[in-house]
């Protein structure tokens, strides 16, 4: 590579690039604020519900009472799975990542129901967000015990009816509130990969679905929303903070990336860490055990201490879904079932005013060269 070239792609990975307009929210203005539709995502996890914030990005207004309720509804009356995913999903190995499983059953929908001038966007968003946590959970409790579940629970929220489908009874109001502010903290972040991915792809003008199903492939990695699951693997290995700072003293001394820490975008701190670090701290306090937590905490302090780094939202969610008793592997769902308002605010924008993402490349290959034919190679 050139020194040009090198000096070129240390700008890569489009950072800073400013490409569009958004007035879905604005993050990490003055390096740590996030605002969704101009409301602190801080204000919105403290006093607001997941379904009221879903509402608020989509629509551009928080909605009143009996709007609240309507939309609660609507939201409720899209949980069955229809028998052609049901049967799909059966198939599907209790191995495959939840991420692809998740994947593969947005794509299939998109067949079994596609996106028509009867079946609008509008009607497709209250599907998604209604039904992702049932299409998990179906195949987790299928794949894992040979069970087909009833996808209909009583709970009226999202994170109720997830935690319901897990757990096969109702959840704790602590547990349903900490997962509902971890839906409303995971719901929207601005021109984030997975987001990007799925503006691209409605760019072309292909349907929406595509647009999600490329944002989930694009959110599965580990350096987007993968990260919670690897904090996990992380913290789980260490027996005590003592035995973690150890560890990553270690880990930072071979140059290893501690998952869960750093930003792109954020520069001070990461205004939604101390939410999900106050949750995962109540949840720990009513199970009476936080040996996990100390051990987090210790590893935030060894992080700011050596390399001035602040975690991110997926470092204290990784604890904090423990202590709820979600299975690891099922940590990245979780963001899907919130990103998915975020996702489709950010389809519907592209959509008013679409033009072909189609960026270019600064070519650093071979000058021409002349064609040789195959026994002259
Ligand atoms: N642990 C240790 N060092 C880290 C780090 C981490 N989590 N994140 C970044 N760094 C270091 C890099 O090694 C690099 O150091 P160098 O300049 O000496 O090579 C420097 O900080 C810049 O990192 P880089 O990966 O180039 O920054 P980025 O803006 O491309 O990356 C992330 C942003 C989020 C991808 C990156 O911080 C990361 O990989 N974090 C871990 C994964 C994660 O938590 N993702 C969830 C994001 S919400």
């Amino acid at each position: 590579m050139s020194d040009k070239a090198k000096s070129d792609s240390k700008s890569g990975g489009l950072a800073g690039v400013v490409v569009g307009n958004t007035s879905v929210c604005t993050v990490g203005k003055e390096g740590h604020s996030l605002l969704y539709r101009g409301y602190s995502v801080n204000d919105l996890a403290e006093h607001a519900t997941f379904e009221e914030v879903a509402y608020l990005l989509l629509e551009g207004e928080l909605p009143g009472a009996a709007q609240l309720a309507d939309y609660r509804v609507r939201l409720k009356a899209q949980r069955d799975i229809p028998q052609p995913i049901k049967d799909i999903l059966e198939k599907l190995p209790a191995d495959a990542h939840p991420m692809d499983v998740l994947r593969t059953a947005c794509s299939a929908l998109g067949c079994v129901e596609p996106e028509t001038a009867d079946n609008t966007l509008e009607k497709i968003t209250d599907r998604l967000l209604g039904i992702f946590p049932s299409f998990l959970m179906y195949w987790y409790h299928f794949s894992h015990s040979g069970k087909r579940i009833d996808t209909d629970t009583p709970e009226n929220s999202i994170a109720g009816h997830f935690l319901h489908l897990l757990n096969g009874q109702s959840p704790s109001e602590l547990q349903e509130r900490a997962c509902d502010a971890s839906l409303t903290l995971y719901a929207e972040h601005g021109f984030n990969a997975s987001t990007f991915a799925g503006r691209v792809a409605v760019s072309t003008l292909a349907d929406s679905y595509s647009g999600i199903t490329a944002a989930i492939g694009t959110l599965s990695g580990p350096l987007h929303g993968g990260a919670n699951e690897q904090a996990m693997a992380l913290i789980e290995k260490f027996k005590d903070p003592d035995d973690a700072e150890a560890g990553i003293l270690k880990a930072l001394a071979a140059k290893q990336k501690i998952m869960g820490f750093g930003h792109r975008v954020y520069k001070i701190r990461d205004p939604r860490s101390d939410v999900i670090k106050g949750w995962s701290k109540k949840l720990a306090d009513s199970l009476g055990d936080d040996k996990l937590y100390q051990i987090s905490v210790r590893v935030e302090e060894v992080m700011m201490r050596e390399k001035k780094m602040f975690p991110n939202l997926d470092f204290f969610s990784a604890s904090a879904y423990h202590q709820m008793g979600i299975p690891t592997e099922l940590f990245t769902p979780i963001f899907v079932f919130a990103r998915t308002a975020g996702w489709i605010a950010h389809i519907i924008e592209q959509r008013v005013d679409n033009k072909l993402i189609r960026p270019s490349a600064q070519y650093i290959g071979p000058e021409p060269r002349t064609w040789l034919p195959i026994e002259q190679r």
